[in-house]
């Protein structure tokens, strides 16, 4: 019993712990649409409509999929309600897509404060969301659900990300004081750039080989 309901305990709780990054994520751009243009503070550029609406759809829509990605996961929702997983599975893969499209546009134009080294590193993290957010489509549309299932998962860890970055740096602050912590520039920003979502997607590949060999044949 608590085996089978560990998963679903964990998912929980993981979207409940976004919650307080979540809150930011969506409270800028809305305060800003309601005419506080310094809530979104050096993110926004005056006159530059498509920067700005790029980064004020991307923290929208990547905040509702941080909370929501893993909730689309729960096997009773899958179970019981399958329609309700379908429809909210086409609307996560769609703002995943928006999340990953305007966050590159934003990237485009403006570059990142981080410099190149950031902006490659937030680059091909845009274009793995997108890639993750058609191949779950894809797959499930073929009713291929093995694959469906392990695109879902390598999407739901890179929904997550952007949450888990906030948490190594918090984390990092409670251990350290913050060394290597440099304006975006120091030895422990450069790694973070990829260290909150490659790290992740490997132990997960590690895990479905695991699974695959453990599988009886
Ligand atoms: C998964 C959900 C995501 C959420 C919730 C999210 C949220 C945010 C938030 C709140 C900011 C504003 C900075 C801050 O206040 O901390 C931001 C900035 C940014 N995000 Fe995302 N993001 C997500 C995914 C992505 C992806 C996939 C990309 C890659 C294309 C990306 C690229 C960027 C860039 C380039 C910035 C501006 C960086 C800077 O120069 O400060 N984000 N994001």
């Amino acid at each position: 019993m608590i085996r089978r309901l560990a998963p679903s305990a964990l998912l929980v709780l993981l979207a409940l712990l976004t919650l307080p990054f979540v809150a930011h994520a969506l409270s800028r751009p809305v305060l800003a649409l309601a005419g506080e243009a310094e809530a979104l503070g050096r993110l926004f550029h005056p006159g530059a409509w498509l920067a700005n609406g790029a980064i004020y759809g991307h923290m929208l829509s990547g905040g509702v999929i941080t909370l929501l990605v893993p909730l689309q996961l729960l096997p009773v929702i899958r179970r019981r309600a399958p329609r309700l997983h379908r429809v909210s599975g086409y609307l996560l893969a769609g703002l995943a897509l928006v999340t990953g499209i305007a966050g590159l546009v934003y990237i485009a134009l403006k570059g990142t404060i981080g410099g190149p080294w950031m902006s490659f590193w937030f680059g091909l993290y845009g274009l793995l969301m997108i890639l993750a957010a058609v191949a779950t489509v894809r797959h499930a549309r073929n009713r291929d659900f093995a694959r469906h299932r392990r695109w879902a998962l390598r999407l739901m860890v890179l929904a997550v990300a952007s949450f888990l970055y906030r948490v190594h740096y918090g984390l990092w602050f409670m251990a350290t004081g913050g060394i290597g912590v440099e304006d975006f520039h120091g030895a422990f920003d450069r790694a973070m750039v990829w260290a909150f979502y490659l790290p992740y997607l490997a132990a997960l590949e590690l895990w479905f080989r695991r699974a695959r060999r453990l599988r009886p044949a």
